[in-house]
């Protein structure tokens, strides 16, 4: 027999493990009104950054889990980009993880096959972010059918060391300029593919997934 009060810490344990998983969870509701001004950008098929010119990110269909590291990245200037920074900075956890929860949308799922064979260089990628391009777990970047000038962007930031990232940064050094080309063309290749946040917003989820 239990006694009462051990059925009573019991509970109190058992609520104070839940409580905050049930706080954290993400309200994709809330993240599609916190995510308006998001929008602007993220939202705009192949809308353009400036100086230098490349293109945003699509976020529709990426891992949610990656996109809260890459605002956190962007918050603690891990990252270099200052809209992207002043955007990130003002937001607190729940704010992020709710956002990510409405532009990512129903994330792409593994199981898609390569197209085309992977460049060389790409031997080392395939391990993380698949042949198809979808990450194999949730804080490892989706980079399927994403904006090749975006993908070479970031790789090169990573080489260059503006973008600081142990993993990456490791991962970058080794690659030529024709190397990268030919990495973000392979990977802006692979289908189903990311899409623009303006696509989630339509539909849910990205066409043609
Ligand atoms: C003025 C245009 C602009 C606005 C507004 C903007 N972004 Fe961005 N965002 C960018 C650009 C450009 C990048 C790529 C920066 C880089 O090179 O690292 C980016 C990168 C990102 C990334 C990283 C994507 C990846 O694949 O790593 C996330 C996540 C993100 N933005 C989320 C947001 C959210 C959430 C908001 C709204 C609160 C927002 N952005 C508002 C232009 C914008
Ligand atoms: C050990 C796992 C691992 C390997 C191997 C790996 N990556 Fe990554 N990759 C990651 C992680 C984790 C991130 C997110 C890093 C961050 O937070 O900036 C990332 C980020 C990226 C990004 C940025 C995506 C975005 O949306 O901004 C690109 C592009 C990329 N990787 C390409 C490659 C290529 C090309 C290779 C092979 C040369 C490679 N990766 C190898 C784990 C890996």
């Amino acid at each position: 027999m239990i006694s009462r009060s051990a059925w009573l810490t019991l509970s109190l344990t058992i609520v104070a493990l839940i409580a905050p998983a049930l706080a954290s969870a993400a309200d994709a509701a809330r993240g599609a009104k916190l995510a308006y001004t998001c929008q602007g950008c993220h939202g705009i098929p192949n809308y353009k950054n400036a100086y230098p010119v490349y293109s945003v990110p699509k976020l529709g269909g990426q891992h949610a889990a990656y996109l809260v590291v890459a605002l956190k990245e962007y918050a603690s200037q891990n990252r270099p980009h200052a809209t992207m920074h002043a955007q990130a900075v003002t937001m607190t956890d729940q704010g992020m993880q709710d956002m990510a929860a409405y532009l990512s949308g129903q994330e792409l799922k593994p199981g898609g096959h390569a197209v085309g064979t992977a460049p060389k260089a790409g031997q080392t990628c395939v391990a993380c972010h698949g042949g198809d391009g979808i990450g194999i777990l949730p804080e490892y970047p989706n980079l399927a059918g994403q904006h090749a000038d975006y993908i070479e962007q970031a790789l090169k930031a990573y080489r260059a060391g503006q973008r600081k990232n142990p993993v990456m940064g490791g991962m970058a050094t080794s690659l030529t300029d024709a190397d990268i080309e030919a990495l973000a063309r392979y990977y802006s290749s692979q289908r189903p593919s990311l899409c623009s946040t303006d696509e989630i917003r339509k539909a849910g989820k990205c066409p043609g997934t």
